[in-house]
């Protein structure tokens, strides 16, 4: 930048100073505007964007060093000098503590004057260079991390899905369950960022039958407790999974998505609203597809008596609110070759 872009705005009480000052800088080549007071120059910088201000301490009204403060907040970027007289020193020590860049002295010599002001810009200039390097780099750090972010995920999906694809019943559970909730989380006006948190709860939340017995996961019969109790230390070890990529939201939304709202499931701690928001609707929408769906045990439940079942749980599995905004709601299913899709209408 040469010093004919740089605009100077001089502050100053006693017009002769203000004279003698933009004779001076103007013949370095800057463009210089002049205020008579604190007032004035507030104006002025409302349609001049001075790179620098010459700011005299002492002026009627309001003072140089109230103004430099209401500058520095109000203008954070524009370089300020204070003009001082020389018993002022005290003063301007502590205006440099609350922001000014440099202090020149009353009577002043002007070759003095134009150096602090070439320093000072010149400075002013590398500071917003390197603001400028740092936000571009944190920028592209941010974008970055949530590349890494976004991979993470997508490859303890791609598990999920690879757990999924193992067995015919299985197949699509995620992310059908992942539609369902999002209907009604949608329905009972969640945020953008609760409804982020409940799409990964959803696709995630059975990735810890990693850990689970195929052979029980899969049994034609009943399960005996001890069976049950295998399968569904899932949650937990979902839970354990996923911490280490997603938020704490959704690590609740997996460690809780068989919690009952009595409190009555198995080694439960928490009930009733105490139970995340998410995983109180991803427990309704997961009985919903798990009933509609084919298990080794039994053939999909029709459509109405999954919801027949669901009603008869309210407020001992499922939340009152949660349940009557999901019976709100037409969930209808076709069956296409491999996989099922849930065809939702409102
Ligand atoms: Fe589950």
């Amino acid at each position: 930048m040469t010093n004919h872009e740089q605009k100077i705005l001089i502050v100053d009480d006693e017009v002769t100073i203000r004279r003698l000052l933009h004779v001076k800088l103007s013949r370095q080549g800057y463009h210089c505007e002049e205020a008579g007071n604190a007032e004035e120059a507030l104006d002025k910088l409302t349609t001049y964007a001075a790179d620098l201000i010459m700011l005299d301490m002492k002026m009627p009204g309001k003072s140089g060093m109230e103004l430099l403060v209401e500058l520095k907040a109000s203008y954070p970027n524009t370089a300020v000098i204070m003009a001082t007289a020389v018993a002022e020193a005290n003063l301007a020590i502590q205006c440099m503590r609350l922001g000014a860049d440099d202090y020149i002295t009353k009577p002043f010599n002007l070759d003095e004057v134009a150096l602090n002001v070439e320093k000072t810009l010149e400075k002013r200039m590398l500071e917003q260079q390197i603001k400028g390097y740092q936000e571009h780099l944190q920028q592209k750090v941010e974008q970055q991390t949530g590349e890494i972010r976004r991979l993470f995920l997508g490859s303890i999906e791609s598990l999920v899905f690879a757990l999924e694809a193992k067995d015919k019943y299985t197949a699509g559970h995620s992310r059908r369950v992942t539609e369902i909730a999002l209907v009604i989380g949608r329905e009972l006006k969640l945020s953008e960022e609760d409804l982020e948190n409940l799409r990964w709860g959803s696709l995630l939340h059975d990735v810890g039958k990693i850990a689970v017995d195929h052979f029980v996961q899969n049994k034609p019969g009943k399960l005996t407790p001890a069976e049950y109790e295998h399968i569904m230390i899932h949650a937990h070890v979902g839970a354990g999974i996923v911490k280490h990529v997603v938020n704490e939201k959704v690590v609740e939304i997996v460690e809780h998505h068989h919690d009952h709202y009595d409190g009555s499931g198995l080694h439960q701690v928490i009930a009733g609203e105490d139970i995340p928001l998410g995983a109180r609707i991803l427990t309704i929408a997961d009985a919903f597809d798990a009933m509609t769906s084919d298990r080794p045990y039994r053939p999909a439940m029709p459509l109405d008596a999954a919801r027949q079942e669901i009603r008869r749980c309210i407020g001992t599995q499922f939340d009152p609110v949660v349940a009557n905004v999901f019976l709100k709601t037409d969930m209808s299913c076709t069956t296409s070759e491999n996989d099922k899709v849930a065809v939702i209408n409102m």
